[in-house]
């Protein structure tokens, strides 16, 4: 038979933390056709290290695309009609590979716990025990607190050194000090640079490089947004910083070029989707932006994901935050195409705190099921839940704070923890969208939100009524693979999106609006604070 065509397709990658998806756009109305996920698994070898297979990561990313294109089959969609893809992805995890094998530098494995006698991938620093690390140092990672610590005594000038050029805080958070830690502790990686066959990249770079060819002529390439998160990245200037490289003691040779998050960097060397131009590249919370339509100066819009992520759009002026918010990229799409910025509230854990009350607890089975135990009880009884496992983010910046949970009583069971868990997702937006209004001046009206966690409809209604204003919801809530492909589609010599509304027909709005009183929200909201007073200072 023959099969249906439809207009211009586009695909996107959506590569995240906790899990890889293809997803399939009509470019003509936004709808989305078909998709395929794959969960990635994270490594924790210490605490405080989280690790990810670079090859895993890959390989989810190929069988991805295979099944999305076996099932547009069985739909009856032409493939060939996927003119560009795009790639968005968790933003600051690191990988270091070997540009002619094409091997990442890191075991694919987790880390034994000491070196073997005959280990070769570690160099042990003098007075510690650290072993052989595993893959990519993901974004959660706090192995390089003392590396920080370092750092930040030396900071040259004032302590704005770091801040003025890049928007960022000095933290473990930033890809630079996980690539300074690879290059004192890893003796494959050492020698690589040594030979001048070692390449950085955050997921984005390591992706495209290796989907266009890899070691037999792979792209390496990265976008102005991912850029953005290195701690090595002029965001000014839009070119990698030669100071902030000696700061870090980078070699620049390892870096790889940044291009626009619209253009066609290379074409896909194989599988079902040979041939087909990689056209757009942002980092994931970018990808939202663009993918909310967040255009205009002042629009915002928040993603639940592994952490939450609100990003307000301020236009062509770089705004530096008196409240703790981070200033980046938010996209440039087109090589000629002026750069726009955004203010950034970036919190640690969201969704991860209901992965860690499946895998960790064991208290549900799946993620869905938290919003049936919180519906049982509609209220976490007093209970506050401060899920801050890698320290504090947005507004904080306390890597001192631990996780708590407090005000239990014999009462309490795993429903009310249940509830504050999803609390305390609500809470921590509130707090940066508080800073956010603070930066601003005007405060925000409504909030644009996204991604996998607005699913569920507790944790939307909770949302309105902790922030107390309305909580918009588009009803495809993938809005990140959608920036991407809409960047990737829009591409000087791709064409087939115009980023215009018009090119979103297919996507509806859900409104919640806040259903407690304003005194009430206020409570609740001061009681959080408390708790999170108490998280604090827990590493000492
Ligand atoms: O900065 C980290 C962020 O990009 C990770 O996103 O979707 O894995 O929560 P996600």
């Amino acid at each position: 038979t023959k099969k249906a065509v439809l207009g211009p397709l586009v695909g996107a990658v959506d590569q995240g933390t906790s899990s890889t998806r293809f997803l399939v756009f009509n470019s003509k109305t936004a709808e989305l056709l078909s998709h395929h996920q794959v969960e990635i698994k994270q490594e924790f070898p210490r605490e405080g290290w989280v690790e990810q297979d670079p090859k895993e990561i890959l390989q989810s990313v190929y069988e991805c695309i295979e099944k999305t294109c076996e099932k547009l089959g069985q739909l009856n969609i032409d493939i060939s009609n996927i003119k560009a893809i795009g790639v968005s992805n968790q933003r600051e995890t690191t990988v270091v590979w070997d540009k002619l094998t094409g091997e990442p530098l890191y075991n694919a494995v987790a880390a034994p716990v000491s070196p073997g006698p005959s280990d070769p991938v570690a160099v042990v620093p003098s007075g510690s025990s650290v072993p052989a690390a595993g893959t990519s140092s993901v974004w959660l990672d706090l192995r390089t607190q003392s590396t920080v610590e370092n750092l930040s005594k030396r900071i040259p000038g004032n302590n704005n050194f770091v801040k003025s050029k890049t928007g960022l805080p000095l933290s473990t958070y930033f890809s630079a000090v996980k690539l300074r830690w690879l290059l004192d502790n890893v003796r494959k990686v050492q020698k690589a640079v040594e030979e001048d066959r070692a390449l950085f990249g955050t997921i984005d770079s390591w992706l495209i490089w290796s989907l266009t060819g890899g070691a037999n002529g792979g792209v390496h390439c990265t976008d102005v947004t991912n850029a953005s998160r290195t701690m090595l990245f002029n965001i000014h200037s839009l070119e990698w910083d030669k100071e902030l490289c000696e700061f870090f003691e980078i070699p620049m040779k390892v870096l790889p070029n940044v291009r626009s998050s619209s253009e066609i960097y290379g074409l896909m060397k194989a599988g079902a989707l040979e041939g087909v131009p990689i056209s757009g590249c942002l980092g994931d919370q970018s990808a939202a932006l663009v993918g909310q339509m967040c255009f205009q100066d002042g629009q915002a819009k928040n993603t639940y994901g592994t952490g939450c992520f609100l990003l307000c759009n301020t236009g062509r002026k770089c705004v530096f935050s008196e409240h703790g918010l981070l200033t980046t990229v938010a996209y440039k799409l087109g090589r000629d195409k002026p750069v726009y910025y955004a203010l950034e509230g970036s919190v640690a854990i969201a969704g991860a705190v209901i992965r860690w009350l499946r895998d960790n607890l064991g208290i549900i089975q799946t993620s869905e099921e938290i919003e049936k135990l919180a519906k049982e009880v509609g209220t976490s009884y007093g209970c506050y839940f401060v899920p801050a496992f890698s320290g504090l983010y947005a507004p904080y910046w306390e890597p001192s704070a631990r996780g708590i949970i407090c005000g239990l009583t014999q009462f309490t069971n795993k429903c009310h923890i249940a509830f504050a868990a999803l609390e305390a997702v609500c809470f921590q937006t509130r707090e940066i969208l508080d800073a956010m209004n603070r930066d601003c001046g005007i405060p925000l009206s409504h909030l644009q939100v996204d991604g996998g966690m607005t699913n569920n409809k507790i944790l939307m209604q909770l949302q309105a009524d902790i922030l107390y204003i309305p909580v918009v919801k588009p009803s495809m809530p993938e809005t990140t693979a959608l920036g991407a492909a809409m960047a990737a589609g829009a591409a000087e010599g791709v064409g087939v999106w115009s980023l215009e509304p018009e090119d979103l027909s297919a996507v509806t709005m859900e409104r919640f609006e806040p259903q407690i009183n304003a005194e009430e929200s206020e409570i609740r909201y001061s009681t959080w604070k408390k708790a999170v007073m108490k998280s604090m200072g827990w590493v000492t």
